[in-house]
């Protein structure tokens, strides 16, 4: 394949990525998104392994063959409540893949092992600074996303490690990079410097991420997105590949700004998170306040069924229980009935609800729930006082309202769903524990909430069968 064909297969990969992001920015269009996307890497990959400079056709055919393998059975298997360590690993390995692949050029430059590639003077440096950066983001994101991977497995503790003086340690290290970046950019291409500097990264991004609490752990994974698609950009410089470069920018941007957006729905600063819970104070770093607020009061699947059935209007606000209990066909199924008896049902999403952006709705399209009944939490706050029930299935801290009325509280400020306007609010989960960020919520001993306890799918079918 020539030079020609290549970039035009480039072009149309890169519009296809950029259609894909498009398309996944709206529920209705996200699997034609999806298509886009798979198109533009097919055609990406294509052209690559046709395109000039690649000889190895037989190593290649093998490795794409066992890592296409191992990637379908994890997808096939991986739990929709699993994804987010899923993609913490995938993003180690972009970091990997950047640091070795900026090794292997150095090398090869430095030992003048491909003549055909030798540079020299302004070419060299630029070279070498694309290398370099393309290693250090690159480290940092390899060993941050083990990391996140660890928390979020429950392999390491979630609490944030506070070591003294951590952002002392953490700008000395990337003062100590700025230096060896001299070192090995100049005269000296010194890969002493590359090595050790690249040790570093790796210890920075492993602090970095240590020291983020659990809460913010939704955070970290979009910006360690983005943080692999800045090294693929920086790597696409080096090998002088424009789509590389243009994927690179593409992952970099959308995932620093899914970040923001993130930070902002959890009331968490982006800068504090990004450098590590740079000024978080004990409170933000999720402190547990596990005081008992006064005594809930339960009510069975009969009478929810029964409230449920005179209700004019109801909100069901989904939550991480509900995806743990596999409980969204049901859910389903119930809103269809209440809707056939004409009441006005629609379903409340908080932006963090679960453990991934957009878990609920991709859970409530599977469950093929309508999307114009599914309205974001902004949409819906204003609505909930006007509402008779609002049904909460498995979730606990989006609907937390110490988040506006505790002051100290490790969630506060972060903006929830007010389902405690409603004049019914019904809590459907196993027992009094907390949610993800550890907190009581006092919701569950106002006067207007009762709690329907059991696992999220028998308790829905139970009212499900109630409601006739
Ligand atoms: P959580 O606050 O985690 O609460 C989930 C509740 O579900 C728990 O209190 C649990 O109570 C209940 N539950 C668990 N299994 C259940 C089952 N089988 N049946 C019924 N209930 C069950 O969830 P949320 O309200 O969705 O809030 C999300 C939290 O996760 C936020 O703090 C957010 O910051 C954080 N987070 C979000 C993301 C993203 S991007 N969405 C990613 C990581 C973390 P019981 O044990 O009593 O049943």
């Amino acid at each position: 394949m020539s030079n020609g064909v290549v970039n035009a297969a480039y072009i149309i990969a890169a519009i296809l990525f950029i259609l894909s992001l498009g398309g996944l920015s709206d529920q209705e269009k996200a699997r034609r998104g999806n298509v886009y996307g798979m198109l533009g890497m097919g055609i990406a990959i294509l052209a690559t392994l046709f395109g000039p400079g690649v000889q190895s056709y037989w190593v290649l055919m093998l490795m794409v063959l066992i890592g296409g393998s191992i990637g379908a059975n994890l997808a096939r298997k991986v739990e929709m409540t699993a994804m987010p360590q899923l993609v913490a690993m995938l993003h180690s390995f972009v970091g990997l893949a950047a640091v070795l692949i900026g090794f292997s050029s150095a090398l090869s430059i430095n030992m003048g092992l491909d003549p055909s590639h030798a540079l020299s003077g302004t070419a060299r440096t630029i070279h070498d600074v694309e290398t370099y950066l393309g290693i250090i983001i690159g480290a940092i994101t390899f060993t941050g996303s083990l990391i996140a991977y660890g928390k979020l497995t429950g392999k390491l503790s979630s609490s944030p490690l506070s070591l003294p003086a951590r952002h002392w340690l953490n700008a000395g290290g990337a003062v100590i990079c700025v230096l060896l970046a001299v070192s090995f950019i100049g005269e000296s291409h010194s890969l002493f410097a590359l090595t050790l500097a690249t040790l570093i990264a790796f210890a920075i991004g492993a602090h970095l991420v240590m020291s983020i609490g659990g809460a913010d752990m939704p955070v970290v994974i979009s910006m360690l997105n983005s943080y692999s698609g800045w090294a693929a950009a920086a790597t696409g410089f080096m090998l002088n590949n424009d789509l590389l470069i243009v994927t690179g920018a593409l992952v970099g941007s959308s995932g620093a700004i899914l970040s923001y957006i993130m930070c902002r729905a959890m009331n968490r600063s982006f800068i504090s998170v990004i450098l590590g819970g740079f000024g978080a104070t004990s409170t933000t770093l999720g402190s547990v306040d596990d005081t008992p607020q006064g005594e809930a009061i339960a009510i069975l699947a009969d009478a929810t069924a029964q409230l449920l059935s005179q209700a004019k209007s109801v909100v069901i606000v989904p939550g991480y229980g509900m995806a743990v209990a596999h409980a969204q066909h049901p859910v389903s199924s119930m809103a269809n009935k209440l809707r056939d008896k004409g009441i006005k049902v629609r379903f409340a999403i908080h932006p963090v609800a679960g453990r991934m952006p957009g878990h609920m709705n991709v859970l409530l399209a599977e469950a093929k729930v309508p999307y114009d009944i599914v309205l974001e939490m902004d949409e819906i706050n204003e609505d909930l006082p006007d509402t008779d029930v609002v049904l909460v299935i498995g979730a606990n801290d989006i609907v937390n309202p110490a988040a506006l009325e505790v002051p100290d509280s490790p969630i506060a400020g972060m903006p929830v769903l007010e389902v405690w306007n409603a004049k019914h609010v019904i809590v459907s989960k196993r027992s009094m524990a907390t949610g993800y960020a550890g907190v009581e919520n006092p919701l569950f001993f106002r006067d207007n909430t009762r709690m329907l306890f059991g696992d999220a799918k028998d308790s829905i079918e139970a009212v499900l069968s109630a409601i006739g």
